[in-house]
């Protein structure tokens, strides 16, 4: 079965405060060492990079003169991640079954992790990569706790998340036909019935929001780095 790997870079990190996924960390871009376990993983087939237009160029000639062993699309994103997946689903090759979609934003994503979730869509419509929560997680309203949710089903949702081609364009499709936002690519499927499962993954595949994830992240990166 063929897999496309699409990763959205193209945000423009507000709550960071500038374009994290371009930030070097080491002697290059934190996008550059994202891609790094798809391009070894042979079971992906094609990546496709979706930044910011006033990048695509750039990054198309960086890409290429440091990754040499797998074919690389660069495309221009969109104002909202949905609309940047979409437009990755778009140049996908049509002989793709399976997306799967990764942050940028999370460089320490492993061959191991993205195979495991590869491996576990033969049983569903879609498969997230997700944690148990080790937080207790409270809904809360104006500075009042509401209710306190039980914790033994709390999951968060990381990436990659994997789908069947189709079934992701339908929901990209539905969803932006009605005119709904969703925090991540499962949910959109969720809400449209569509079986989406989970399997277990790992702290080390961290997102960075925020300028203190940066610190957390390169301290990872070093100790991986020296291990
Ligand atoms: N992303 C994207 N296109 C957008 C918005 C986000 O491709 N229009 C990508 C980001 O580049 C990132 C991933 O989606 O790799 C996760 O998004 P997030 O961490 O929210 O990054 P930003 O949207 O850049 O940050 P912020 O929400 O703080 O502005
Ligand atoms: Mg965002």
């Amino acid at each position: 079965m063929k897999i496309t790997a699409v990763i959205p870079a193209a945000g423009s990190g507000e709550r960071f405060g500038g374009k994290k996924q371009l930030k070097r960390m080491g002697n290059r871009p934190l996008l550059f060492h994202t891609l790094q376990a798809f391009v070894r993983l042979v079971l992906i087939n094609e990546i496709v990079v979706v930044v910011q237009k006033e990048d695509v160029r750039q990054i198309e000639r960086e890409l290429k003169s440091i990754i040499s062993s797998k074919q690389i699309k660069v495309v221009a994103g969109g104002t909202t991640r949905q609309i940047s997946v979409h437009n990755g689903l778009t140049v996908a090759h049509e002989s793709s079954e399976l997306i799967c979609v990764h942050d940028a934003v999370r460089p320490f994503v492993t061959e191991a992790l993205i195979e495991k979730a590869v491996n576990a869509c033969s049983e569903h419509d879609g498969v997230i990569v997700a944690q148990p929560s080790t937080d207790t997680i409270k809904k809360v309203m104006d500075d009042q706790i509401l209710e306190t949710l039980p914790r033994e089903i709390i999951w968060r949702a990381q990436t990659p998340q994997v789908f069947s081609k189709s079934a992701l364009r339908e929901a990209l499709e539905l969803a932006e036909a009605e005119n709904i936002q969703g925090t991540d690519e499962a949910s959109l499927l969720e809400r449209i019935g569509y079986q989406v499962g989970y399997v277990e993954g790992s702290s080390l595949n961290m997102k960075i929001t925020t300028e203190e994830d940066w610190i957390f992240a390169e301290t990872i990166y070093n100790s991986l780095k020296n291990d």
